[in-house]
C-alpha cells in the first residue's frame, strides 16, 4: 500500500475548512482511512492497522470481501435504487425472518437511529400509551427520545431523563423513563408507578458492553409481559453478531419487536424493524384502521445494492462453524487482554462478549452505565493512541471483531497490548 503525506496534510486542512471539528462526526479528526482489505485496514499515510473500529460493526465479515464486492457489482450494473420492491430486497427480509426468532414481518430504514425511531413509533401505537422506559446508558440513535441518559455527566437521581444533545425540547422528558441496567426491581417499580402508560421497554440486550446478568432478560419479559407493554430489543449491535439469530437466540429470550442495523447492510446504509405479525400489521394500511396505521416510508429503504451486500454478507455469516470460531477468537484475545492488564498491575478490567469488548479502567463489579462511568477515561484514551501507534485502530470504548482475523493478527494484537499496557503503566 502506498501512501502520500502530502495529500493527506491538505485533507486534514481541507476536512478542518468544511467540516464542524474537521470531522464527520464519529472519530478522531487525524485518521484519514484510504482503503480496508479483510481485517486490516490503510491510513492516508499508507500506515496498517488491524481493524477494529469495523465502521462502528458493519464489516463483520472484513473489509472488501470477494462475495460481497461481487454481489455490490453485479447490482450496480442494474441500476442502485427504484424506491419500489425489488428482488434483493424481498430476498434479504425473508432471511431475516428466517434467522430471527421475533421476526415475522420486517420493514426496512437506513439508519440504525431510524429503525429505532420508528419501533419507538410502532410500539406507541400498538399500545395506545406514550412512555418508553430505557436504560441509563443505552444508546437507540440520535432521535430526541433515542438520545435521552445515553451519557449523563450528573446523573442524579437514575429514573430522571436526561437529553444527551442540546437542541431536544424539555418536553420530551414527559415520555421517557429511566432504570439502571441489570436492575428488575427498579423496573418493577417504574411500572408500579407508571403502569399503562408504558408502551415499551426498549432496550439494548447487551447494553454497550455489559452482559445482561443471569434471570434479568427473563425478568423484564415478564414485566412487560404482565404490565401489556412491549419489550423492544435494539439489536443493531447485537444481530447477526451474538449469534446468528443475534442476542434474542444467544439468550433465549425473544422480545415483541426488534431492531437491526450494521450487519444486515455490509456496508451501506440498511437497517429494519421486525417483529409480531400483528405489531407489524400498523405498518400495512389495508390490515389497519386508519387512525392506528403507521406510514413508514424512506427514499431508500430496502435499497437492492445496500441488500446485496447485506444477502452477501449473511450467506458468510451463516455458514457451519462461522460463530464457534468468531466466538474462539474472541475468547482468546479477551483472556490475552486481561492477562497483559493483570501483568502490569493496573486496576483495570476486560467487559464485553467475544464479538465486542473493551477495557474498563475501574475495579469491581460492572453491572450498568454508573459502574462504567467511574472508569479512568484518561488511562483508556492514552492507551488507545499508544495502540493506535502501534497498529491497532479501534473505537474510544470498543474492539469490534470481524470473521476476518486470523492469528497472525491476534499474535501481532497481543504484542501490541503487552507494548502498550506496559508503557501506559510506566507513565
Ligand atoms: C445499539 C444501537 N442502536 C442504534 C444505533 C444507531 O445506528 P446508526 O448509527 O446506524 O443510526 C447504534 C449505533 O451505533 C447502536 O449502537
Amino acid at each position: 500500500m502506498t501512501g502520500n503525506s502530502q495529500t493527506n496534510q491538505a485533507l486534514l486542512e481541507k476536512a478542518h475548512r468544511v467540516l464542524p471539528g474537521g470531522t464527520f462526526g464519529n472519530t478522531a479528526a487525524d485518521v484519514i482511512i484510504a482503503e480496508g482489505k479483510g481485517s486490516r485496514v490503510w491510513d492516508q499515510n499508507g500506515k496498517e492497522y488491524i481493524d477494529y473500529l469495523l465502521g462502528s460493526g458493519p464489516m463483520i465479515v472484513g473489509h472488501a470481501h470477494p462475495e460481497v464486492t461481487a454481489a455490490v457489482r453485479a447490482q450496480l450494473e442494474r441500476g442502485t435504487t427504484f424506491f419500489a420492491n425489488n428482488p434483493q430486497g424481498i430476498e434479504l427480509a425473508a432471511v431475516i425472518v428466517d434467522a430471527v426468532p421475533c421476526a415475522d414481518k420486517v420493514r426496512f430504514a437506513s439508519t440504525g437511529s431510524e429503525a429505532d425511531a420508528f419501533a419507538i413509533r410502532l410500539a406507541r401505537a400498538y399500545t395506545g400509551r406514550s412512555k418508553i422506559l430505557k436504560f441509563e446508558g443505552g444508546y437507540h440513535g440520535y432521535s430526541d427520545y433515542g438520545l435521552m441518559s445515553l451519557a449523563p455527566k450528573r446523573p442524579g437521581n437514575s429514573s430522571q431523563p436526561i437529553p444527551d444533545s442540546a437542541g431536544i425540547p424539555e418536553s420530551i422528558k414527559e415520555d421517557i423513563l429511566v432504570a439502571p441496567f441489570n436492575d428488575a426491581m427498579a423496573v418493577e417499580s417504574l411500572m408500579k408507578e407508571h403502569g399503562d402508560t408504558i408502551a415499551a421497554v426498549f432496550m439494548e440486550p447487551l447494553q454497550r458492553l455489559i452482559p445482561p446478568q443471569p434471570g434479568f432478560l427473563e425478568a423484564i419479559r415478564e414485566l412487560t409481559l404482565a404490565n401489556n407493554s412491549l419489550l423492544v430489543f435494539d439489536e443493531v449491535v447485537t444481530g447477526f453478531r451474538m449469534s446468528y439469530g443475534g442476542a434474542q437466540e444467544y439468550y433465549g429470550v425473544i422480545p415483541d419487536l426488534c431492531t437491526l442495523g450494521k450487519a444486515i447492510g455490509g456496508g451501506f446504509p440498511l437497517s429494519a424493524v421486525a417483529g409480531r405479525d400483528d405489531i407489524m400489521a400498523l405498518f400495512d394500511k389495508d390490515r389497519t384502521q386508519s387512525d392506528r396505521f403507521v406510514p413508514q416510508v424512506g427514499t431508500l429503504s430496502g435499497n437492492p445494492v445496500a441488500a446485496a451486500a447485506g444477502l452477501a454478507t449473511l450467506a458468510i455469516l451463516k455458514r457451519p462453524g462461522t460463530y464457534e470460531r468468531y466466538f474462539e477468537t474472541g475468547k482468546k484475545l479477551m483472556a490475552a487482554l486481561s492477562r497483559c492488564l493483570a501483568a502490569a498491575g493496573l486496576e483495570a478490567q476486560v467487559v464485553g462478549a467475544p464479538p465486542m469488548f473493551d477495557v474498563v479502567f475501574a475495579g469491581g463489579e460492572v453491572r450498568n452505565y454508573r459502574d462504567t462511568a467511574r472508569a479512568d477515561a484518561a488511562s483508556m484514551s492514552t492507551l488507545n493512541e499508544l495502540l493506535k501507534e502501534r497498529g491497532i485502530l479501534k473505537g474510544e470504548n470498543k474492539y469490534y471483531l470481524s470473521v476476518a482475523i486470523d492469528e497472525a493478527d491476534i499474535e501481532q494484537t497481543i504484542d501490541a497490548w503487552s507494548d502498550a499496557i506496559a508503557t501506559l503503566a510506566a507513565s
